[in-house]
């Protein structure tokens, strides 16, 4: 039994600077209007896109007393395990067509006349993994060379991963933050491309360009919940790591639906909450969370938001949340031993915490208030993604195969009854 302070599953706040009425200048700025068809007219024409399934799991709703939980699975994104090469692979394309002054299709950008104008470009990042691997298969796939800065504690199997896809890999002794440092003095010095998910002062276009490109997944969803006879989800959960995917997915829903668009929850592990810990502040300013981020969700240990993510979660986050590792571990186990006629679903650490966060919510009375304030109940059809799949094999199977990061026994489920609902 580890000494560390058992932690409640889930902690939150109400964000009240949350608009869905009002139209926002960042949002539009980050998300014009067809945009998303844009993003996905591009990605279509990558080497193995097809729409990421969206599964079911029917009886674990019921088991809830909720109306359906609607499972966007990017476990299987093009071969990749993740949905990161869906925001790294648009940016790298907006990258060269600006540099081009054209609008080429991947076909035209891969032949001769413009790669000769392009001659040889580097892209360069800075990764906790799953980034990393997206810009190595991109720039791999569109033809250029990747640089990919990871930091101290990127297990073997993510390093790997990335080097198979075609990067050289620089290992930076310190956090992801750190990483990010490094590989923007190292890019200036050498002339590379820093595609970042994150933005900071001064460097905006190309994190902006990585969101806009995970709006791919989220118009999909859209069309395959249309596919099940419902407009919108009531709800919808997104993980957050410096926030970029969330405030795309939420932001997408704000432009597509404003005052009707579904009530969202940002989930952030404990352990690299500076999400939440900006939205504690009075002043509206993103705020860098101390600590080593010591947390098994890899892909969400980031401990500065993205101003840019920060902007449109700001207004368009109802509520923030934090968990700890054992709910990702927990949402990782019920997705691979599903409910009798569940789908069944390979998600990893970071993949999973947003099942795990919704179950605490509707089963535990310490979140009675939290499910009331969200009005969650068998009316609402709640969109979760799994954002990643098995991407770090040995810590995958120290969960699901050994019980790893079990829930401590206050947190527990009695047996015959859910505790406190
Ligand atoms: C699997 C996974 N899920 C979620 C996220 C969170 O994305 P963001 O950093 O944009 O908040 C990441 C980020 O790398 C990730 O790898």
């Amino acid at each position: 039994m580890s000494a560390k302070e058992i932690l409640p599953p889930v902690q939150w706040l109400d964000n009240r600077h949350a608009r869905p009425d009002a139209s926002s200048a960042v949002v539009d700025s980050l998300l014009p209007s067809g945009i998303a068809l844009k993003t996905r007219k591009f990605h279509r024409q990558l080497e193995g896109y097809r729409m990421s399934p969206l599964k079911s799991l029917g009886s674990l709703a019921g088991m809830l007393n909720l109306g359906g939980i609607w499972i966007k699975d990017e476990s299987v994104r093009l071969s990749l395990n993740s949905f990161k090469a869906l925001g790294g692979s648009y940016a790298i394309y907006r990258d060269v067509t600006k540099k081009l002054g054209d609008e080429v299709s991947v076909e035209e950008l891969l032949a001769g006349e413009a790669r000769r104008k392009l001659g040889d470009l580097v892209f360069a990042t800075a990764t906790d993994g799953n980034h990393g691997r997206g810009i190595a298969w991109s720039a791999t796939r569109l033809g250029f060379k990747s640089v990919v800065y990871v930091h101290k504690n990127t297990s073997a199997a993510r390093i790997d991963a990335i080097r198979r896809n075609g990067a050289e890999i620089v290992v930076v002794n310190g956090t992801y933050d750190d990483a990010v440092r490094q590989v923007s003095a190292d890019a200036t010095q050498h002339g590379w491309q820093i595609i970042s998910d994150t933005s900071w002062a001064g460097y905006e276009e190309i994190p902006k360009w990585v969101m806009q490109g995970y709006t791919t997944l989220v118009a999909e969803a859209q069309e395959q919940l249309a596919g099940q006879g419902l407009a919108r989800p009531t709800h919808v959960f997104v993980q957050a790591g410096v926030g970029a995917l969330a405030a795309s997915v939420m932001g997408f829903y704000q432009q597509l639906l404003g005052v009707d668009r579904p009530k969202t929850v940002v989930v952030e592990p404990t352990e690299a909450a500076c999400l939440m810990l900006s939205a504690q502040q009075q002043d509206g300013n993103p705020r860098h969370f101390e600590g080593d981020l010591d947390t098994i969700m890899a892909g969400l240990a980031c401990g500065d938001p993205s101003p840019l993510a920060w902007n449109v979660l700001r207004h368009c986050a109802d509520v923030f949340t934090i968990c700890p590792d054992y709910v990702a571990a927990k949402g990782m186990r019920v997705y691979a031993v599903p409910l009798d006629g569940d789908a069944f679903i390979v998600s990893g650490e970071s993949g999973a915490v947003t099942l795990g966060a919704l179950m605490y919510i509707m089963q535990w009375e310490g979140a009675r208030a939290l499910r009331e304030a969200l009005a969650l109940g068998p009316d609402s059809q709640i969109l979760l993604i799994n954002t990643e799949g098995n991407t770090d094999p040995d810590d995958f199977r120290r969960v699901v195969w050994e019980g790893g990061d079990s829930v401590p026994d206050p947190y527990k489920t009695r047996v015959s009854r859910t505790f406190g609902g």
